[in-house]
């Protein structure tokens, strides 16, 4: 690894503490960044993994009125979740802390006021929707209305969650307040804004220019903001949960969780190393590195770094490999409809089965679009990938091992025995693994480190040690001992991707230095080097445990459809017609009657021809109700009908009276039928 830096510093995006972590965090963010330290580590860099919780904004204030309880609450619960979830994972962090931690409060106010003091900021009034009754102005997610698009009367003043539209206040219909209900007025407040606008030739200039190498999904998000015109941005807000903001007559104000939450990363790295802290965020030799997911990408790649350029002396990101989106079996993940695969819940039905996510989730990395995952997908690579090809090649190999070598490192190999055609493909693999990695192309480097294994695999089974040791004792040893170094190397290529694992198949190979630089060498293993018994690394899925999870989806997805249709508006009824007399009435002639045969009107989409028996004859109607009734349905059946109707010609067809059908205003159609079968031709009225 050839740069300039002394170290690196690497963040991972803060989560919201308002719910715990799913699949999509963890394929996006946490396990590439995760195996990016470890990889580092490896190779003895000096490297830093923060995170921790993001602990302020308006959807933990909404969280806590739900539940009742305070947002501290909601965030203590969530903070303890999340920090679990991920060290169940392996995913390491150095400091996994919060951002309503003290060091962070003090380190976010100082940034500000520095701002503050030294005029960065502009101060502007504006207006902003204000509940009398609350005493309190709103943001966008607390104000409610009907959607002008759609019509739902439950659209937010940020969107309506119906129809998807992205909203503003303004844009509502009678919008009115979700804390007390009460309409809203509108008042006067005021906030602190950056002034983007004034960092944008220089935005340019650092990505546009000189950070060309950016991932395209990142470079293309940056130069589309920075094409359509960067506009001043608030950095403060109206609420009382948040850092205060510390100017005076600010009584009320937050600063805005964008502000406070990346300042996280460096409060995060005070609190861990108060003495040491600064080497890591002002010296041009360290490269920083933040991993996010495509929503974060203006904020750290745009927001962020003006925020550290504003205020001086601060390195700005070498990189920010942010990620696409993961989906779920082909529909968006969402926290609110439950449409996830939960961490903690995963666990409890795959125990133990950290690496299998890991790899599945790595495999199927959203590096460049967005991804779906599926049940099947997470079978299939676990019982053809991990289990056939990796757990199959170690297994094979210790077995062998043990069985014909007493479980040591095969000694005394001839040079002639010598099989080096399998170890020389290793450096080439081993380059392609660092390339990947420091490209940030994780799942190509994951491709690579199994190739070692299928490598093995093919090895072995070529080359039969099991039949070979029946004549050629030499021949069998030189097979196992290059088979067991590239497990020994195994060990190492994968141990950044599957570190449970690789750590277990370390013990079992009591291959004690794991270093990077090692991955490669000739002899990792010393012959006579004393194995331990083999043990299965990964395990068969079966069926039912796949079938199981869809169900629970497909549980999840008939309970969200019927709570969908509970919300949706009722289909309203026509308008009231016309009075008629009650002579007018009477002069209909309403009567049961009976169909006797029914077919399709040919060429026709509505049509049917039924002939019916009204009791006072047997006669032909054509009526258009194809659309709700097959011809088969319709034989037998009672139903009424206006028997004294003109006559009408329809598609040369003489119909004599109308069948009675009750219509519901968006179209829908029912036959009108007695309760119980009368005879044909009994009168109604
Ligand atoms: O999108 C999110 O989940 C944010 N909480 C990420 C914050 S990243 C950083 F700025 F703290
Ligand atoms: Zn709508």
């Amino acid at each position: 690894m050839a740069d300039n830096y002394k170290r690196t510093l690497v963040t991972c995006a803060l989560p919201y503490a308002n719910g715990p972590v799913h699949i999509g965090h963890l394929a996006g963010v946490y396990v590439p960044a995760d195996i990016y330290v470890r990889y580092l580590r490896m190779r003895s860099r000096d490297v830093l993994f923060v995170c921790g919780s993001d602990e302020h904004g308006v959807p933990i204030t909404i969280k806590a009125l739900q539940q009742g309880c305070t947002p501290q609450d909601v965030v203590d619960k969530y903070h303890g979740i999340i920090k679990k979830a991920f060290a169940d994972f392996g995913i390491e962090f150095d400091i996994y802390s919060r951002t309503t931690s003290k060091v962070h409060a003090q380190t976010a106010s100082e940034f500000f006021r520095k701002l503050y003091d030294e005029g960065k900021f502009i101060e502007k009034e504006s207006e902003q929707y204000y509940d009398e009754q609350a005493h309190q102005f709103l943001a966008d997610r607390y104000i409610m209305g009907t959607c002008p698009k759609c019509g739902n009367e439950r659209a937010y003043g940020d969107q309506c969650e119906k129809c998807g539209s992205t909203l503003s206040p303004d844009e509502l219909i009678n919008p009115h307040s979700t804390i007390s209900g009460a309409p809203l007025v509108k008042k006067a407040t005021k906030h602190w804004y950056l002034p983007l606008d004034k960092y944008e030739p220089w935005l340019r200039e650092w990505i546009l220019e000189n950070h060309k190498e950016w991932k395209i999904n990142v470079y293309g998000q940056c130069k589309s903001w920075l094409d359509g015109g960067l506009q001043p941005r608030a950095v403060s807000r109206d609420l009382d949960w948040g850092v205060p903001v510390p100017v005076e007559g600010a009584e009320g104000k937050v600063l805005y969780v964008w502000f406070d939450a990346p300042i996280g990363y460096i409060s995060n790295t005070k609190e861990l190393l108060p003495n040491d802290w600064e080497k890591w965020w002002k010296d041009p030799e360290t490269r920083l590195v933040h991993f996010i997911g495509k929503d974060n990408i203006v904020f750290h790649c745009i927001v962020f770094p003006s925020m550290l350029k504003a205020y001086g002396g601060y390195i700005l990101p070498d990189n920010v490999p942010a990620n696409e989106f993961l989906n779920l079996e082909g529909d968006k993940i969402s926290t609110s409809r439950n449409w996830a695969v939960w961490l903690h819940e995963y666990l409890e039905d795959f125990p133990g089965g950290q690496d299998l996510l890991r790899y599945v989730l790595t495999a199927n990395a959203p590096e460049t679009k967005d991804n779906d995952f599926t049940w099947k997908d997470f079978q299939a690579r676990n019982n053809s990938e991990l289990v056939a090809i990796l757990g199959n090649f170690v297994n094979r190999a210790v077995v062998l091992t043990h069985k014909y070598f007493e479980g040591k490192v095969p000694e005394n190999l001839k040079p002639e025995a010598i099989d080096g055609e399998v170890m020389s493909q290793i450096p080439a693999i081993k380059a392609a693994i660092e390339e990947n990695i420091e490209h940030y192309r994780f799942r190509e480097a994951l491709k690579e480190a199994m190739n070692l294994a299928r490598l093995g695999n093919k090895y072995i089974s070529d080359t039969e040690p099991w039949k070979v040791a029946k004549s050629d004792m030499e021949r069998c040893a030189s097979i196992l001992y290059h088979s067991i170094q590239l497990c020994a190397d195994i060990a190492i290529a994968c141990e950044p991707f599957l570190p449970f694992s690789m750590e277990r198949l370390a013990k079992m190979l009591n291959l004690e230095n794991r270093n990077w630089e090692s991955f490669g060498n000739v002899e990792l293993l010393e012959p006579g080097h004393q194995l331990n018994p083999a043990e299965l690394l990964f395990a068969k899925i079966e069926d039912a445990q796949i079938d199981a999870q869809i169900k629970r989806l497909e549980d999840i997805k008939k309970a969200n459809e019927a709570a969908a249709a509970a919300a949706a508006p009722q289909p309203t009824v026509d308008p009231a017609k016309e009075r008629c007399t009650f002579e007018d009435f009477e002069k209909m002639d309403i009567r049961t009657a009976t169909v006797l045969e029914a077919e399709r009107v040919p060429k026709t989409d509505k049509l049917l021809h039924l002939k019916i028996d009204t009791g006072l004859d047997v006669r032909e109607i054509v009526s258009g109700i194809a659309e709700y009734y097959t011809p088969e349905e319709m034989v037998g059946k009672q139903i009424c009908i206006q028997a004294n109707l003109q006559p009408r010609k329809i598609r040369g067809i003489e119909s004599k009276g109308m069948i009675l059908m009750a219509r519901q205003a968006d179209g829908k159609m029912r036959i009108v039928s007695p309760e119980e079968p009368l005879t044909n031709g009994a009168c109604i009225g």
